[in-house]
């Protein structure tokens, strides 16, 4: 047995309103008990952090909602400390959702060891990830069936799921792949890094304008991870038989209560088009094929992941900040580590 664990752990002291606040949270340190039978103690080492977090701080979340006075919720991977779980051993990598916290005691079921001998850890939250690269697979080849020849438009393009969705647009034989993203750097890395056809700038460009002239013949697959007014302008443009993919609407994640619907939605009608959403989970079945068509896309360097890394668990507010005020490329990670390493 190994000797009392120390954890430090950001938990939930009041719910945010809009823009979650430092003063929502609080940083705690406690000593962790060895594990019980069946229980494993993890070191947490980087924290996947996701758009869905946002909204477990609300009461009646559709994900567990997060309970006052608990480390956060967050998906994350680590190493195994200290096991009386059958099948995971001290040192072994695990991916499971750890919380906002450097020590976490878990039920072994609820930890998935990782073969890290040919990816990195981090690739089991970005491109691999469940709330990353999984959901943008799904949502690209099974929600937008997207095909040879289709013209496919994704919003938060540049952020972690949208710039899996787009390089999987391509996989998939689509013919002209359109991103949606802000400010500049992040047009000039879709186009530049990811080989993106053409990317519009919603925060400064005309939107509709832009996707009139870069996609004249219309829109055959949305992949909307905003909704709000990007969802509208681009239901403008879609074709007879587009499909719609709902994978996020994160414009209206701080304000649950008052989400705003499609204001343009009856040109589904005119179009004879669909709108889907999806949650990734749906397709668990699936995830063994799934992932290991993104681990061999990965290896051959047709997929690429940008990885933003910010440093220290009490950091996890400002950070979730971060993403939702868009300042990061590709997938958002928070290391434990006070510093980076
Ligand atoms: N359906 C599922 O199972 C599933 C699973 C995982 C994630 N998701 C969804 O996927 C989406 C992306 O999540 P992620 O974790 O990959 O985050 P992310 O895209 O890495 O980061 C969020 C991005 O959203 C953009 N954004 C924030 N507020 C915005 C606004 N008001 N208008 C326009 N853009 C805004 C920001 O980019 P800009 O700088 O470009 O504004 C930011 O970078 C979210 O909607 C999330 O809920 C769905």
């Amino acid at each position: 047995m190994t000797n009392a664990q120390k954890n430090r752990k950001v938990v939930l002291i009041r719910r945010p309103h809009g823009m979650p606040l430092d003063t929502d949270f609080d940083v705690v340190d406690e000593t962790v008990e060895p594990p019980p039978a069946g229980g494993v103690l993890v070191q947490v080492d980087v924290l996947s952090i996701d758009a869905f977090i946002r909204t477990v701080l609300d009461e009646g979340s559709y994900h567990a909602t997060a309970g006052i006075g608990h480390a956060v919720t967050a998906l994350g991977v680590g190493r195994v400390i200290e096991s009386n779980a059958e099948g995971l051993e001290a040192g072994d990598h695990v991916f499971g959702p750890l919380g906002a916290q450097t020590v976490a005691s878990l039920p072994g079921p609820a930890l998935r060891k990782l073969d890290v001998r040919y990816l990195a850890p981090t690739a089991y939250l970005g491109a691999l990830g469940l709330t990353t690269g999984l959901t943008a697979y799904f949502g690209i080849f099974e929600v937008g069936a997207v095909t040879t020849g289709d013209t496919v438009v994704v919003s938060g393009a540049a952020g972690a799921v949208g710039s899996m969705a787009g390089q999987l647009a391509r996989l998939a034989g689509a013919s002209r792949v359109i991103g949606i993203a802000g400010g500049p750097g992040k047009v000039g890395y879709l186009v530049d890094d990811l080989g993106f056809d053409a990317a519009i700038d919603y925060k400064y460009e005309d939107l509709e304008a832009r996707l009139r002239e870069l996609a004249p013949g219309g829109v055959d697959v949305f992949y909307d991870n905003v909704g709000g007014d990007i969802l509208d302008a681009v239901l403008m443009q879609i074709v007879e038989g587009s499909r719609v993919v709902i994978c996020g609407a994160i414009s209206q994640y701080q304000h649950m209560d008052q989400v705003r619907g499609p204001r343009n939605y009856l040109k589904l009608a005119e179009r004879h088009a669909r709108m889907e959403g999806f949650a990734v989970t749906h397709f668990q079945a699936q995830f063994p094929r799934a992932e290991a068509a993104l681990a061999g896309w990965l290896a051959s360097g047709q997929l690429v992941m940008r990885e933003h890394y910010e440093c220290g668990v009490e950091n996890f507010p400002a950070t979730l900040r971060l993403l939702l005020t868009g300042g990061h490329q590709g997938k958002l990670l928070l290391r434990m580590a006070p510093t980076d390493v």
